[in-house]
């Protein structure tokens, strides 16, 4: 990995070792969080994904952002899926967002409107790690809940690693001015820290099932 994409997983890893270490995506692979806690999580992916990907259909038109955009990456269809399992058919009245969701959904809607390259940094935040540590997470999901895991499949894509090396070779090329990609990098960092924040309520939320652990 060399130019630009290097430099934004650089830029963003002590961000990532944060996402990782709070602990909640790996007690929900355990099965240490009731099945509650897992419905929670794919209800705020839900809110965020509908802000994102809507942003992606405004951003298909940009010169530059544009080519980011994929319907092999959309997960609203998954996650809609994947909440009508889990909470079943009266699914939409239960979704409620937690106060970390609505900051994030915020940030999406005021950062990637109107800014292509705030909407690549979120982009990249979400899509590259579902293809990265989401299809570890994905069948440790499905052993624990049995169910709503189809957010963690992406049936357009065969060769996730070579997905990403094609993404990182467009983030190599951007045609940004170092001061722009250095504002996407600051973007991306943020887009971490909304994560993680989410992360954190979810996991005061839903403090481990001892039971289910046992
Ligand atoms: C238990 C939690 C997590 C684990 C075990 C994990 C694991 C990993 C692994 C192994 C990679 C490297 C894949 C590769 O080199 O191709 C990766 C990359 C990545 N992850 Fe995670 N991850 C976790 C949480 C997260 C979270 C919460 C986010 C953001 C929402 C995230 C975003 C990313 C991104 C953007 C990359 C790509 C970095 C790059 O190469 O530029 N990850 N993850």
């Amino acid at each position: 990995m060399t130019g630009f994409a290097l430099e934004l997983r650089k830029a963003t890893a002590t961000a990532h070792r944060d996402a990782e270490s709070t602990g909640f995506l790996s007690r929900l692979a355990a099965g240490a969080v009731p099945v509650a806690g897992f419905a929670a999580l794919v209800s705020q992916h839900y809110l965020i994904y509908r802000e994102l990907e809507e942003a992606g259909a405004r951003m298909r038109a940009d010169p530059v952002a544009g080519a980011f955009v994929d319907a092999a990456l959309d997960r609203l269809p998954a996650l809609e899926a994947d909440l009508r399992e889990l909470l079943g058919r009266g699914w939409a009245g239960e979704v409620t967002a937690l106060p970390a969701t609505v900051r994030y959904t915020d940030r999406l809607r005021g950062a990637c409107a109107e800014w292509p390259a705030g909407f690549i940094a979120h982009h990249y935040v979400r899509y590259l790690g579902d293809l990265s540590g989401g299809l570890m997470l994905g069948p440790a999901l499905r052993s624990s809940y049995g169910t709503g895991t189809s957010f963690y499949v992406f049936d357009g894509i065969a060769d996730p690693r070579g997905y990403k090396d094609v993404y990182r070779e467009r983030l190599d090329a951007l045609p940004y001015a170092p001061e722009e990609l250095d504002r996407l990098a600051a973007e991306a960092a943020i887009a971490y820290q909304l994560n993680i924040d989410v992360l954190r309520e979810l996991g005061r939320d839903f403090p481990d099932d001892l039971a289910s652990a046992a």
